[in-house]
């Protein structure tokens, strides 16, 4: 089921995940549903709390338009090291739609998490997975790429945002009928 995004400028963006107690059929329902969500979106990584469900988890497939899907959840995720070498990737999130920001961070993670099956896992990403995994993660500690940019262009896109909320808002369906 797709399931609807949480856009900025949305408190529950900047809300701290909790831990997930136990992997079972409902929460690989979940995990399913942020699979279809992100495919549909389209995206290469969502966290829950990107609709609305504040719990630690997040996926990942970055396979090409021309490759087979390579879905990854990844459940309680923790960076327990990081590289030393800076890497500096263009970056988008789902929840700031159409806006996009070169951000740097460390080219490589070590991340340990527990997979689909109840398994704990762990990965020495680096490249895209490496910027992504520390994306997602950002998310389940309320964090957002914009964060990571100058004050000057995180409050511009802040604005720009909360602009486009209250024009939203002003679309409201009309109260009088006009047939
Ligand atoms: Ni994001």
């Amino acid at each position: 089921m797709i399931r609807p995004l949480v856009i900025l400028p949305d408190p529950v963006l900047r809300q701290v995940s909790e831990p997930v107690e136990r992997v079972d059929d409902d929460l690989r329902k979940l995990a399913d549903d942020m699979l279809e969500t992100m495919y549909d979106a389209p995206g290469i990584g969502l966290a829950a709390i990107q609709i609305g469900i504040p719990r630690r988890m997040l996926v990942i497939d970055l396979s090409r338009d021309d490759e087979p899907n390579d879905p990854h959840v990844f459940i309680n995720p923790e960076i327990v090291a990081t590289g030393e070498q800076p890497n500096v990737h263009e970056e988008g999130c789902l929840s700031i739609p159409d806006y996009y920001a070169e951000v740097e961070r460390p080219a490589s993670v070590t991340v340990r998490y527990i997979d689909r099956d109840g398994e704990r896992q762990e990965i020495a990403a680096d490249g895209m997975m490496a910027t992504c995994l520390q994306h997602e993660i950002d998310h389940l500690n309320g964090v957002l790429f914009i964060d990571h940019l100058s004050r000057l262009k995180r409050d511009m896109v802040v604005r720009k945002f909360r602009k486009l909320a209250v024009r939203d808002k002003d679309k409201a369906p009309p109260t009088r009928m006009v047939g």
